[in-house]
């Protein structure tokens, strides 16, 4: 098989491309692709960053390793928004919308998006084998061109441990080669009135260059992103607002024992200050 030569001198095999065109019949839209965007890992924030893409004009190739899922969005019976199950049902019979178990068909999207879970396990302690499995597969099949964002939950540094550091060991040069980014998903779970595309997006690259490919994605299917100057800053943002949930969180379930002591009922207290508006 014929190399291409990159700028950096290594030699890389030629994707095969099937006809390139975009959602609805235009062509995908970085040469070279047949996809606009791969999302890796379609649980519920990786299926609804897809049907958005696609939404949104964009070619999607949506993969994930668990049979049972693929399946479930093949035949639609999965708890969903209203929103997204319309949205699900006009993707499904698009040919600018491709579900796959297979990590093969990463290098013919040009934006890759990592959506996989980051849970505890048994200790409390985060368990990140499913999201080392998920870039490892991101790395080794990264192409020039390529533009990467992880979205899951992660600690500081996981975005240059996981992407930027292995590709870097590659011979890729970031911001040349390859455009590596951080911006997690901030959907609120279970806020139906909430859209994901209407929560502001908070993302940081490894160079200016990632930061304004990933921007321009972004602001394909969110109304508002907001730029941080670095990876680290990005996710630290998403780390300060879970904590600050959990902090209140806890708080607010202290005070509803304090409450249950005294006879009061809690929800009542909770609509009584929610009243206070901040001026505009
Ligand atoms: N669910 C939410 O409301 C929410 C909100 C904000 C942020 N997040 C964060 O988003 C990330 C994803 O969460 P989720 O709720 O979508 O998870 P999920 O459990 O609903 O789904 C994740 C999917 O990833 C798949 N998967 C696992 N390893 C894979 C791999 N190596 N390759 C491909 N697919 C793989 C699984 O089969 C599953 O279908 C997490 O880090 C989570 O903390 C979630």
């Amino acid at each position: 098989m014929a190399v291409i030569d990159t700028p950096i001198g290594v030699p890389i095999e030629p994707l095969v491309h099937s006809p390139a065109r975009r959602a609805g019949g235009a062509p995908a839209s970085r040469p070279g692709f047949d996809a606009d965007v791969a999302i890796l890992g379609l649980g519920h924030v990786g299926l609804s960053t897809a049907l958005a893409c696609h939404a949104a004009g964009s070619r999607v190739i949506g993969i994930d390793v668990s049979p049972t899922r693929l399946e479930a969005i093949r035949t639609g019976d999965l708890d969903l928004a209203t929103g997204d199950h319309e949205r699900l049902g006009g993707a499904l019979g698009d040919e600018g919308f491709e579900i796959s178990g297979d990590v093969a068909a990463l290098p013919r999207a040009a934006a890759v998006i990592v959506c996989v879970p980051t849970p505890v396990h048994a200790y409390r302690a985060p368990d990140l084998q499913m999201l080392r499995g998920a870039c490892a597969a991101v790395v080794d099949r990264a192409v020039p061109g390529q533009l990467l964002m992880l979205t899951s939950t992660t600690y500081v540094g996981c975005t240059a441990d996981l992407l930027l550091g292995p590709l870097v060991r590659r011979g890729l040069v970031p911001g040349r080669d390859i455009n590596i980014t951080f911006s997690a998903e901030r959907i609120d779970p279970g806020q139906e009135s909430v859209t994901q595309g209407s929560v502001p997006r908070v993302v940081g690259g490894a160079t200016p260059e990632c930061l304004e490919r990933a921007a321009d994605i972004l602001s394909r299917y969110a109304t508002d992103v907001r730029r941080v100057p670095s990876l680290g800053s990005a996710e630290m943002t998403k780390l300060l607002e879970n904590t600050f949930r959990a902090v209140n969180i806890a708080g607010v379930n202290e005070l509803a024992g304090v409450c249950r002591t005294l006879d009061i009922a809690v929800t009542d207290v909770v609509e009584a200050v929610a009243t206070r508006r901040v001026a505009p």
